[in-house]
């Protein structure tokens, strides 16, 4: 039987028997693919000829592995050969490996052809010559060959050639650090229209917007003409907090599709599926979709739609029980990564902020409601809290533009974050100052409640 630890044998002790083996299994499928899988690194002097022979074969896994072990050789003496694999073999992967295989070659040689084949119109094929190329973008010629992708259909080569040649300035005037914010919205409500209250935050002040809006016209405290008036004062408010978020951090959405009920048996009810319908407009106006989470609650806590189809069974009257709200994750567009982000923070902060022992890793949050006696709908204390560890850095300004009672504040407080909360509804304001307090945070940082114009005149004065 053929083993790995044969194989190794083989590879440094008799390399003639391996080949021939190899030859052997020509037709035996899973064995030659056991073979080519288990060469691993290849010693100095592997022919490569003794598996060229191979790129016929029928079984695409087979010419993969061929194709990956004649890179390793790094041999330029298999450009050609590699280059017709690249150009026409029938499968994609077997296509992206041989573009990787003469990648790995970093050979001037392959120049004329890696840049005939930034035409390919698989875009992943693209992608791959696009890494090859990079090797050598000093070289003017493949420099102004990729530059010339800038336009291409696919966003994924659109947005390496902008990274890579374009790479943008974010359009911040904003003089604060990345790891600051304005100290005149260190915990701070401001009681009033969010739209008017946004006017008068600077730019990129705030480190992680975690909201619930209202839920279009299902709950009495907002009521909106029509579904795409709501939508679209939605999206005036993301758009602001677009502008007041800094490069690259987080916007956290929790939403859920409504139902409408019906005016009376002879009509239907309606649902909305806000999350969906609100996707585009972030999307368009430049948020970054990062993940979907599920919020999950038990069965018993929520409304129960099933008593008629429990009873008749009628297929089409189907109704299940709505168990979950969806947290959509965005995250403001920007060239860097993540890293860019946490490399802001000094050593003590990231060390402070780590997220220790268990912690959800699934896209599943399972998390019992809170019923509130002043609010109708109010956040979890564990899902902020799971929002505000996962997404934010001790000392960070977080924000809910559409506070309620102000759960995210409570959550912040305990987990040495700064908040910035505003609502419309004077009694929901109340019930922050209550929930709230004029507790001496950790700073020894008190919570301020103001109403629009004395938020107006902080802000224009910039000072606390
Ligand atoms: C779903 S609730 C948020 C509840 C909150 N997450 C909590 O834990 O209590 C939405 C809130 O948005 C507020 N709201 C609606 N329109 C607003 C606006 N234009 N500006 C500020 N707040 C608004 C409502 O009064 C309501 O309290």
């Amino acid at each position: 039987m053929v083993t790995r630890e044969y194989i190794n044998e083989l590879k440094i002790n008799n390399i003639g028997v391996l080949y021939k083996l190899i030859q052997e299994q020509k037709d035996n499928g899973s064995t030659l693919l056991f073979l080519l899988e288990s060469l691993g690194r290849l010693p100095s002097d592997f022919d490569g000829k003794n598996l060229t022979f191979l790129l016929e074969n029928r079984n695409a896994q087979v010419r993969f592995w061929v194709v990956k072990n004649l890179g390793k050789l790094r041999d330029t003496s298999y450009l050609e050969i590699i280059s017709k694999v690249a150009k026409n073999d029938p499968d994609s992967t077997v296509r992206r490996e041989a573009v990787s295989s003469i990648g790995r070659m970093h050979s001037s040689k392959a120049i004329p052809l890696l840049i005939e084949m930034l035409n390919d119109l698989d875009p992943k094929i693209v992608l791959q010559v696009i890494r090859a190329l990079l090797v050598f973008k000093s070289n003017i010629m493949v420099k102004e060959e990729l530059k010339k992708l800038s336009n291409h259909p696919n966003e994924m080569i659109q947005s390496v050639i902008q990274k890579e040649f374009f790479p943008r300035k974010m359009t911040s005037g904003s003089s604060i650090k990345h790891t600051k914010c304005p100290d005149f919205m260190k915990n701070v409500v401001v009681q009033g229209d969010v739209r008017d209250i946004l006017k008068d935050v600077p730019d990129e002040s705030i480190h992680l917007t975690f909201t619930s809006p209202p839920y279009y016209n299902a709950r009495d405290y907002s009521i909106y003409q029509s579904y795409k008036k709501y939508l679209d004062f939605l999206a005036s408010v993301f758009k602001q907090i677009y502008r007041i978020t800094k490069e690259g951090r987080f916007f956290i959405l929790n939403t859920s599709p409504v139902i409408i009920p019906r005016i009376s048996r002879q009509h239907s009810s309606k649902r909305y599926p806000i999350p969906f319908d609100i996707h585009p407009y972030l999307v368009q106006m430049g948020w970054e979709f990062i993940d979907d989470i599920i919020w999950a609650k038990p069965e018993a806590s929520v409304k129960n739609r099933n008593a008629g189809f429990l009873q008749h069974r009628k297929p089409l009257a189907y109704k299940p029980n709505p168990l979950t709200e969806y947290i959509m994750v965005y995250r403001k567009k920007t060239d860097k990564l993540l890293d860019w982000n946490i490399r802001r923070y000094n050593w003590g902060t990231v060390k402070q902020s780590k997220v220790l022992g268990d912690y959800e890793t699934s896209n599943v949050w399972k998390i019992d409601p809170t019923f509130d006696k002043v609010h109708s709908a109010v956040f979890p204390i564990e899902l902020c809290n799971r929002v505000i560890k996962f997404y934010s850095y001790k000392g960070d300004l977080v924000f809910d533009p559409f506070a309620g009672s102000g759960t995210l504040g409570k959550a912040a407080m305990k987990l040495e974050r700064y908040f910035f909360l505003t609502e419309k509804e004077e009694r929901y304001v109340e019930r922050i100052k209550q929930e709230l307090g004029n507790k001496l945070l950790f700073d020894k940082e008190e919570l301020h409640i103001l109403n629009i114009e004395s938020f107006q005149e902080l802000a224009k004065r910039r000072i606390r």
